[in-house]
């Protein structure tokens, strides 16, 4: 749905990403809180500014998902736990636009069924919907594509995020639904609902870019090798046990005749044992892309490189970036033609705030 600053804004759940993005919207000139969705029954009632430790800010947080519908609003910023299609369809068809951390990287891609849901009501409400993040979203769609600029040709894609999720306080989604401090041989891409989600939204990005830069595959494979820890884990409130899971590497392959052509690994630890037998990047994200010129970049986010910051600010710079990937994105999305926007389709996205000045 076309629309014009100040942008009226509704936060869809406040969690690690959620919070930030609560925080940005708040200090944006360009953009409007109208409307905060909390799934946490000690939050329903809540100002929004208190949930972030601010000062009121007069906009109550609600449990109310026909509340929230019925707001007048240009887009909403998507980013809960689990996503419902159901919701997502509601916002859009009431003419909301939607851009969200937690799926629809490449909705070419998804399953029929889904997709023609989510563009029926797109059509319906005249809006538009984006999925981006830090990965899925820029390292494996943006920063590939943005490189790809200076090859002549391609002949290979890969991306490996190495990172240990001891420091990720979203205890919820290391333990319910990735499944660490499982039994090794229960976690596969199809072993529970979310872990087939999850699969599923990487499996997507991997198609985004061979469609993008003409890979011309015919299919992506997805396969993890889960590895048991050798030693008892305390994480935050969690105790992960020696023997059960600790260790996932995951591969989505997109292939043409067998052969891999584009590539995300993930390389990802509970507890910091790693296993000997793994590739060994540096922590965070390593973009290579063999080609004419073969080019390969290394990513890290922190809070600072200059100044002295906690372990969880360091951590929670993720969660920023994440955030501000779809946040920034707001203004596109919201002036795109109706249906699905994508990183491949939306103009370069910047930091709308910049220096601020
Ligand atoms: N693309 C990327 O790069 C990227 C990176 C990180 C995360 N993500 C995704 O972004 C989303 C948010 O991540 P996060 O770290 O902020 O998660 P989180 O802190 O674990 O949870 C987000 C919020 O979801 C709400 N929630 C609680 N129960 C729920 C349920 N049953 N169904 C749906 N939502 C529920 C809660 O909202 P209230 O507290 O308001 O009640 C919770 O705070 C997730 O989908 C995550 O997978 C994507």
């Amino acid at each position: 749905m076309t629309a014009r600053p100040p942008y009226r804004v509704i936060q869809w759940a406040t969690g690690a990403v959620g919070n930030e993005v609560l925080a940005a919207t708040l200090d944006r000139p360009d953009l409007e809180l109208v409307g905060v969705r909390v799934y946490s029954a000690d939050k329903d009632g809540a100002d929004a500014g208190t949930l972030i430790g601010r000062a009121p800010v007069g906009v109550t947080a609600t449990t109310d998902v026909a509340a929230i519908i019925a707001l007048d609003a240009d887009c909403v910023i998507y980013t809960p736990r689990i996503v419902d299609l159901e919701d997502v369809c509601a916002l859009l068809a009431s003419g909301k636009n939607v851009v969200t951390t937690a799926f629809l990287f490449h909705p070419d891609r998804m399953p029929a069924a889904d997709r023609d849901r989510l563009l029926g009501a797109c059509r319906q409400g005249a809006s538009s919907v984006h999925g981006s993040g830090i990965n899925p979203g820029n390292l494996s769609g943006a920063l590939p594509l943005a490189l790809s600029g200076m090859c002549r040709t391609i002949e290979r894609i890969t991306l490996q995020e190495r990172a240990d999720w001891s420091v990720y306080d979203s205890t919820a989604i290391t333990f319910d639904n990735m499944c660490f401090g499982r039994p090794v041989d229960e976690i596969s891409p199809t072993a529970t609902d979310f872990l087939a989600f999850n699969s599923g939204i990487f499996t997507e990005q991997v198609w985004l870019l061979a469609d993008a830069l003409h890979a011309g595959i015919d299919e992506v494979t997805a396969t993890v090798e889960a590895v048991a820890a050798v030693e008892d884990h305390q994480i935050f409130d969690h105790l992960l046990r020696a023997g059960t899971t600790a260790g996932q590497r995951w591969n989505w392959a997109g292939r043409r005749d067998g052969r891999p052509l584009v590539e995300i690994e993930t390389l990802w630890t509970v507890g910091n044992e790693y296993p000997s037998h793994w590739p060994t990047p540096q922590h965070g994200w390593t973009l290579t892309i063999e080609g004419d010129p073969s080019m390969r970049t290394h990513f890290i986010s922190l809070a600072s490189f200059s100044r002295t910051a906690t372990m969880a600010e360091h951590v929670n710079a993720a969660n920023i970036a994440t955030g501000m990937q779809i946040l920034n994105a707001v203004p596109a999305v919201c002036e795109a033609p109706p249906g699905f926007a994508t990183t491949a389709t939306l103009p370069l996205i910047r930091s709308a705030r910049g220096f601020g000045n």
